[in-house]
């Protein structure tokens, strides 16, 4: 009886390997025969209205569960979590709001299905861990955490978990980041100035545009480097029309909105080394406010130098080189 169950699942066994050595051969000569052959279903449907990204709440207990925590909470608690990288006063909660969820806000949702992808900024194809060291530099003018790190490995599979389900490719809400809004509008610092006091600004970011605990600094030394997207006229003006105040998001008029980005966005902030090489084929947007090839900076701001200028650089992918391969 023993013996002939054991001589049972030897066969089962056989015919699994058989049955993907077969499958894998198939399938390396010409994609999708192999399914069809074993009658399988090959197309994925995937509904953008019937799908929810998944929350705190549905994070498994298991190892896997507690490395998606981990990420949750280095998005929440960034300076507290990691200081040495995180040398400022911003978390990625900041501006990927609601834990990377809220879709005006640069979700994180769907991040996992969209890289590796080309960067016209830094001129090549980035994984997504390059990606969150490009916040790390410029977004929170830290330094760059070692692309090989538990911490690292943590964001990463915190990005997939809420990405769960989105095809790769897929293009959904969010995917191009920040909502683009029309860049013809052009903003006045001193009409900015005044909607600063007037629209409840000042009462959480302070005069001093220093904020205050998990309020984030608009300026100055701990706020975001010259090289954030959020430097830019337009990007920020789009943060502020859809999440600002926090109080009443929506509430401001498209110049207004303008206004508030081109005030915020002339005072001094901390420089972004290696920025003159962005764009390296050209074709940086207009409001970029440092130069690059062929583009001349836009209102540029009083730049503040780093204290580790070389933590700033996230290094290209390097190329394995022929003696070696
Ligand atoms: C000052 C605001 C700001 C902060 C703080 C910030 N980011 Fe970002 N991040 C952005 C913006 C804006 C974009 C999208 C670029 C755009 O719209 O131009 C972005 C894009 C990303 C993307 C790519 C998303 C995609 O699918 O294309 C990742 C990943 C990311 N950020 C991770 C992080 C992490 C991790 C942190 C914290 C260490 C962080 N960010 C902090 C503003 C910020
Ligand atoms: C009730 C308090 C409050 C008010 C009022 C408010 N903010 Fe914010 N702001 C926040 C908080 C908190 C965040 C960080 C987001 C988070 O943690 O969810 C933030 C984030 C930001 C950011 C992105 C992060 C950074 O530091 O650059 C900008 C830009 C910003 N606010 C601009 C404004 C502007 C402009 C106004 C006025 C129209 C305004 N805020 C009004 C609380 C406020």
């Amino acid at each position: 009886m023993g013996r002939a169950l054991f001589g049972l699942a030897l066969t089962v066994l056989a015919a699994a390997c058989s049955d993907s050595v077969g499958k894998g051969a198939a399938a390396g000569a010409v994609p999708g025969a192999a399914d069809s052959a074993h009658g399988a279903a090959s197309s994925v449907t995937f509904s953008e209205a019937a799908w929810k990204p998944k929350r705190e709440a549905d994070i498994p207990n298991d190892s896997l569960g507690a490395s998606i925590k981990r990420g949750l909470y280095l998005l929440r608690f960034t300076p507290e979590s990691l200081p040495k990288y995180a040398t400022g006063g911003l978390r990625c909660v900041s501006c990927h709001q609601d834990d990377g969820l809220r879709v005006t806000s640069a979700p994180l949702a769907g991040s996992h299905a969209r890289f590796p992808k080309y960067m016209p900024r830094s001129g090549t194809v980035i994984a997504l861990a390059d990606r969150v060291n490009y916040c790390f530099t410029r977004s929170l003018a830290g330094n760059a955490i070692p692309v090989s790190s538990r911490e690292m490995i943590d964001f990463l599979a915190y990005f997939a978990f809420i990405s769960k389900d989105v095809p790769v490719g897929t293009k959904i809400a969010g995917t191009d980041g920040l909502v683009s809004s029309p860049d013809t509008l052009a903003g006045d610092v001193a009409r900015g100035a005044a909607l600063y006091t007037s629209k409840q600004c000042v009462t959480c970011h302070l005069a001093t545009g220093a904020g205050n605990g998990p309020i984030p600094p608009l300026w100055g030394p701990r706020s975001y480097s010259v090289g954030a997207s959020m430097a830019r006229l337009e990007r920020a003006a789009s943060f502020i029309k859809h999440n600002m105040p926090q109080t009443a998001p929506g509430s401001l008029a498209p110049q207004e909105a303008f206004d508030l980005s081109a005030f915020v966005n002339s005072h001094a902030r901390p420089d972004s080394p290696g920025k003159e090489s962005d764009w390296p084929t050209g074709g940086a947007p207009s409001d970029v406010p440092y130069d690059t090839k062929g583009h001349k900076a836009f209102h540029p701001p009083l730049l503040l130098p780093r204290q580790n200028p070389q933590g700033a650089l996230v290094p290209k992918p390097p190329v394995i080189s022929r003696a070696s391969r």
